[in-house]
């Protein structure tokens, strides 16, 4: 199988590096397709750019701009961005393709390993997700096989207690289910993720990986925020250069 990462991202200026650290591992996986929506009316030159020199041979690049309304601390980021890939895999793939659909945001850290776990995915897989949910890591508890419940930190109500990071879904699950999206109503802030499995899946036949959820195999690291106090305001004299 294909896998297809969907990776919503916006400008900021960490972005080019986020973006050429995610290459970097992209590009060395096998059979993968990377599907890059930016946050945006339109097609950056910068990511344009990036992909045509990122050494990722696959990969089709979006844009959707979020809403203004939704621009707000506290409110789910990226809702349309994800529902925008979903869409471009269910016009562009069929049944007759073999895939798997993973969420990648830009900023996380990805081991290698991690994408030969998912790669057989029946239906909905999960692994742990580290530095996430108020602890060094959150992960699928796991008994004879099955998924029973969730370690972590926050709101261990969730019916699936798991960051946008932690499962991937086979495509024939996608396609099987044209009506799942990522909700803005239904959803409240961090609900995204089991709002969105809740409709394709149940937790009994979640596939558990990376040694029944005891390795962590994929980061939830956040990058500081750029510094930016001493950017000259006027930029006579000053070149302009990418960053
Ligand atoms: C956590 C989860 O890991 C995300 O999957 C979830 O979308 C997010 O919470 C949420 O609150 O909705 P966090 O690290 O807080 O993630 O969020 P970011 O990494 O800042 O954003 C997630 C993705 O959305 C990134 O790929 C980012 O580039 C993208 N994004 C963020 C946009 O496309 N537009 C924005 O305005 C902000
Ligand atoms: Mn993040």
């Amino acid at each position: 199988p294909t896998i297809y990462a969907i990776t919503p991202t916006y400008s900021r200026p960490v972005q080019k590096a986020e973006l050429t650290r995610l290459a970097n591992t992209f590009r060395q996986l096998p059979r993968f397709h990377w599907v890059l929506v930016e946050d945006s009316a339109f097609r950056s030159r910068l990511v344009t750019e990036l992909l045509a020199h990122s050494g990722v041979l696959s990969y089709t690049q979006l844009h959707v701009p979020t809403p203004r309304r939704y621009k707000r601390p506290g409110l789910s980021r990226a809702t349309e961005q994800r529902n925008e890939g979903l869409r471009w895999v269910r016009r562009n793939r069929s049944l007759r393709n073999s895939g798997v659909v993973y969420f990648a945001d830009d900023d996380n850290t990805y081991s290698l390993e991690l994408f030969q776990e998912m790669r057989l995915t029946h239906k909905v897989s999960v692994w742990p997700v580290g530095l996430v949910g108020g602890r060094r890591y959150e992960r699928p508890i796991v008994k004879e096989g099955h998924v029973v419940g969730w370690y972590t930190g926050w709101r261990p109500d969730r019916p699936f207690a798991i960051d946008m990071a932690g499962f991937a879904v086979n495509l024939k699950v996608i396609l099987s289910h044209p009506e799942a999206v990522f909700k803005r109503g239904g959803s409240q802030p961090g609900m995204q993720e089991s709002d969105f499995l809740k409709q394709i899946t149940t937790v009994q036949e979640l596939e558990p990986k990376a040694a029944n959820c005891t390795k962590v195999l994929v980061w939830h690291t956040r990058t500081e925020k750029a510094n930016l106090v001493y950017e000259p305001k006027h930029n006579q004299d000053v070149i302009h250069i990418e960053v």
